[in-house]
């Protein structure tokens, strides 16, 4: 296990444990997944209603199982030595269309659910999870991952390699409600 180069830049806490490597997640960590993509949606800026980000928690939990169970949902973590989870992400195997060069396998890795407690950040939990996301994409034989960056995540992923995409996005007005 590496140690930390320099002391956490944030916390307000005792001295955080020791971390360890970088661990699959098991059923008994889906409480977790959720509660840490919902900080992530809080420290991003995307905050809700507490009722709207309840009702999302709970579709996200369904989606996980559902996912998972189809094994297209892989979530990895990192723990410290006193059993806290200090961070986690996952991998989803999102479904992509044929085009030349990819006629079968038709998915794709994508990084989601980024998110390391707030005191146990600027240590390399979030670095040391993707790439052992990368890694584990490149030994199932993928080709590219991808994902979407929060600001925090950003130079994250760029020191890992991550590059812009030619992704384009057009937000659209909410549509007004016609009658049946
Ligand atoms: C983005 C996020 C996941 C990063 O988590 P993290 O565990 O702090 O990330 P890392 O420690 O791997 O890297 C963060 C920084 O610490 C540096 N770092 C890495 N290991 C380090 C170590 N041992 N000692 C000191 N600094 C270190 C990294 O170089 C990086 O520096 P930079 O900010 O200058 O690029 C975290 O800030 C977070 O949860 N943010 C809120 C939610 C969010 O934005 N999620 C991402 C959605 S895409």
């Amino acid at each position: 296990m590496a140690p930390a180069r320099t002391p956490p830049r944030t916390g307000d806490r005792a001295p955080p444990s020791r971390l360890g490597t970088v661990e699959r997640a098991g059923p008994g960590d889906l409480a977790i997944l959720v509660a840490h993509r919902r900080r992530m949606w809080h420290d991003i800026g995307a905050a809700r209603a507490r009722a709207e980000l309840d009702r999302a928690d709970a579709a996200y939990r369904r989606w996980v199982v559902r996912e998972t169970r189809a094994g297209r949902f892989v979530g990895f973590l990192v723990r410290g030595s006193d059993g806290r989870v200090a961070g986690s992400g996952a991998i989803w195997l999102q479904p992509v269309q044929p085009r030349p060069g990819r006629l079968a396998r038709l998915e794709m890795p994508y990084i989601l659910s980024m998110y390391t407690e707030p005191d146990l950040r600027g240590r390399g939990v979030a670095s040391r999870l993707v790439r052992a996301m990368v890694r584990w994409a490149r030994e199932r034989g993928y080709r590219r991952v991808f994902l979407h960056a929060s600001k925090a995540g950003r130079p994250v992923y760029a020191g890992l390699g991550f590059v812009e995409g030619n992704e384009m996005r057009r937000d659209l007005p909410t549509p007004r409600r016609r009658g049946r």
